[in-house]
């Protein structure tokens, strides 16, 4: 068994669903702390120095982190509900694995090399993506992320206080200041590298993308007493706004997803008094990520004219369009072979720290293309692959 398939087997029973085959990994939940314990005990093994940072984000250093100008790289445990293996803990094992090749390489760094563990990248439990990321860069209010809630009521605040002790403390412009650059390496989401048959590729940009809030409010009233000319029904808005959200999107070659909806009071012989669905919109640029948002908005408030129903829309987290580094990016690129450079539609803690340091992504291949699903997959030689490579990065950075 080689290095990577006997840690990544340490992993794989960690939050699994039996019946999907997906992963149940949520921000300070059981299965993502077993994995924080299991990182903080594979850093110390390594004899790394563990550093917590008040934001649920762990950081593992290999060299003195008071140096500065660090070397980062890592990712995070956390998915989507039944999400795949290998978003996120690729990237945290990987680094693991890179310090160990360094090593057996005989490298000893000049700039202290440090593995990142993001909280909450997935915004999967309180809503909000990169949530880790971006309380530590300062750009989310601590308290109004101690009070965002979960599916069940808790406070992000009552999560970190019951499993690390303390809410959360946000900006870190000391920590923040000690990174030199970030290299994040991640599971390809696509199939890019499949056709381009390379094992591993080099990230360019990160589109704009967010989250909207779409509130459809009618009348709660008896599925079977109720006549279909009297209804108030925001199901049928909501179905309605479905559909042009996928209108807008191909329409404007974007992309437009309505992947949650919670349905107020959820019962088969009701009609629904509220739903409450939530919008993801991506495109290559900020106008028109705002064009698709707009016309579905439009198309929503049209459709509830007819519904007698209302609808109303608010924007939980916008992400800007990410260029990553572009020195960086090219110094990667003739490092590793001329690996190719690929855009990507998924947002990533390296978009967050972009703003504020050097940054810059691996992506390894995936063969079935299809990520935040069971079915996401990377074989262990393309893993290795992606270890050999980041290992090489980190080398020629950090010496
Ligand atoms: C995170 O994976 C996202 O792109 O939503
Ligand atoms: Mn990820
Ligand atoms: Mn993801």
């Amino acid at each position: 068994m080689s290095a990577f398939a006997e840690l990544w087997a340490q992993l794989a029973p960690v939050g699994r669903d039996a019946e999907s085959g997906g992963y149940l990994r949520y921000a300070f939940g059981p299965a993502e702390l077993t994995l924080r314990s299991w990182f903080v005990a594979q850093a110390k093994a390594r004899d790394l120095v563990i550093e917590e940072d008040g934001n649920g984000n762990i950081f593992a250093w290999w060299g003195d982190p008071a140096a500065g100008d660090a070397v980062l790289t890592g990712s995070h445990l956390d998915s989507v509900p039944h999400g795949g293996a290998y978003d996120g803990p690729l990237g945290v094992v990987s680094a693991l694995l890179a310090v160990d090749e360094l090593r057996a390489r005989g490298v000893t760094p000049a700039r202290p090399i440090g593995i990142a563990v993001f909280a909450e990248e997935e915004g999967s439990r309180f809503g909000l993506a990169c949530l880790g990321s971006r309380l530590l860069a300062g750009l989310v209010d601590p308290a109004a992320a101690a009070a965002l809630t979960d599916r069940e009521g808790v406070t992000l605040d009552t999560a970190m206080r019951e499993t690390l002790g303390a809410g959360p403390v946000g900006a870190r412009p000391d920590l923040l200041g000690r990174f030199g650059c970030y290299v994040e390496l991640h599971v390809e989401q696509g199939r890019a590298l499949v056709d381009l048959d390379r094992p591993v590729a080099v990230a360019s940009a990160i589109w704009p993308h967010g989250r909207w809030r779409l509130d459809f409010t009618g009348e709660a009233n008896h599925a079977g007493t109720t006549l279909m000319a009297d209804r108030r029904d925001p199901m049928l808005t909501f179905a309605a706004t479905v559909l042009a959200a996928n209108d807008e999107a191909r329409r404007l070659g974007a992309h437009a997803t309505i992947g949650r909806v919670q349905v107020y009071p959820n019962a088969t012989n009701a009609i629904p008094g509220k739903v409450s669905a939530w919008l993801d919109a991506r495109a290559d640029s900020p106008d028109t990520m705002e064009q698709v948002v707009a016309g579905v908005h439009l198309q929503a408030q049209h459709r509830a004219l007819a519904d007698g129903t209302k609808v109303t829309l608010t924007a939980e987290s916008v992400s800007p369009e990410t260029e990553f580094h572009t020195g960086l990016r090219d110094r990667l690129v003739k490092l590793l072979d001329d690996a190719p450079v690929l855009p990507t539609g998924a947002g990533h803690d390296a978009g967050v720290l972009s703003a504020f340091v050097p940054t810059a992504m691996l992506f390894v291949r995936n063969p079935t293309g299809v990520s935040h699903s069971p079915a996401e997959h990377s074989t262990d030689t393309d893993c290795e692959a992606g270890i050999q490579a980041l290992a090489d990065v980190l080398q020629d950075l950090a010496c």
